[in-house]
């Protein structure tokens, strides 16, 4: 089965963010000149997904704001015949359905998950979390999940190594290698201490779930953080099925930190012929002076 449903949860607050996300939604803040959820879209878009579901709270309305069509702002593009500009108005409106729900209470990402039970409909789907962002031109991170799902009819996630002095940021693995890129989980532990850390494998960001993973998710009490945790729910998912973890490729920005949103920034810019040749000057006459 091909997976065409994917959710973002986008409730969270931002505090890492403040003050800029007092008002505006942390998933708004642009990478040079595009909001940082709109590199999650369109990964999604390229992956084959055709239905989006974004979990919204409130004061996220400029999230809805963004995904819908700006019929005055594109006439006047259109009168104007600024074809270019009216190209990245429309962003990527037109090639998926947006979907959105609200949760009402911010009560963690498992809970989050849990609004999509019924967009899900009983069908396997994606969750991608805005806070990573991987770049892969010939093959999306979501694309190598979605095909890997398709060969194994079983939850993938996507996962790298973190390095041990990271591995208290992350839902951690206890996983054995299967072929390849390819792992077998055997358990998993949200953002423990070093010494509880069964290895250094992280989940980032991108998940292929089958719908049990709802049973789990209700079943799931309070943990990490005081939150229900979507790594409890797929521990739980492990005592009836199979999970798997699939190493992607690709480079993973952690955009929730400022280190990581900077990276992202200056490395975007680089790759952006109208903006590379100037800025790349601009930061070799600042590193000179570090
Ligand atoms: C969430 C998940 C965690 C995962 C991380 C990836 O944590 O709970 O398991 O490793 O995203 O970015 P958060 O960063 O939202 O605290």
């Amino acid at each position: 089965m091909k997976i065409t449903k994917a959710v973002i949860p986008a409730a969270g607050f931002g505090t890492r963010f403040l003050p800029a996300t007092k008002a505006v939604p942390k998933e708004m803040l642009p990478i040079v000149d595009k909001p940082t959820i709109q590199y999650i879209v369109e990964e999604a878009v390229a992956s084959g997904i055709t239905d989006l579901l974004i979990i919204t709270s409130r004061g996220k309305d400029a999230i809805v704001n963004h995904f819908d069509k700006a019929a005055e702002l594109e006439a006047v593009l259109e009168r104007d015949g600024k074809e270019e500009l009216l190209r990245l108005a429309r962003g990527v409106s037109d090639k998926i359905n947006v979907h959105f729900a609200r949760q009402k209470e911010q009560k963690g990402l498992g809970h989050a998950v849990l609004c999509a039970k019924s967009f899900a409909g009983g069908e396997p789907f994606a969750v991608m979390l805005g806070d990573d962002v991987v770049v892969n031109d010939e093959k999306p991170c979501l694309k190598q999940l979605t095909e890997q799902y398709e060969k194994l009819g079983a939850s993938v996630l996507g996962v790298q190594r973190v390095g041990m002095k990271n591995v208290n940021k992350y839902g951690i693995l206890d996983c054995e290698r299967e072929n390849g890129r390819l792992y077998k989980m055997r358990g998993m532990v949200e953002k423990p201490s070093v010494d509880k850390a069964p290895s250094d494998i992280a989940a980032l960001g991108r998940y292929v779930l089958t719908p049990a993973i709802f049973d789990c998710l209700e079943k799931t009490e309070k943990g990490a953080g005081g939150e229900i945790q979507l790594t409890d729910a797929i521990v739980k998912l492990m005592e009836t099925e199979p999970v798997y973890a699939y190493d992607f490729e690709g480079t993973r920005y952690d955009i929730g930190s400022k280190q990581g949103f900077l990276a992202a920034t200056v490395d975007f810019a680089l790759k952006r012929e109208d903006l590379r040749d100037e800025f790349a000057e601009f930061l070799k006459r600042t590193a000179a002076n570090l």
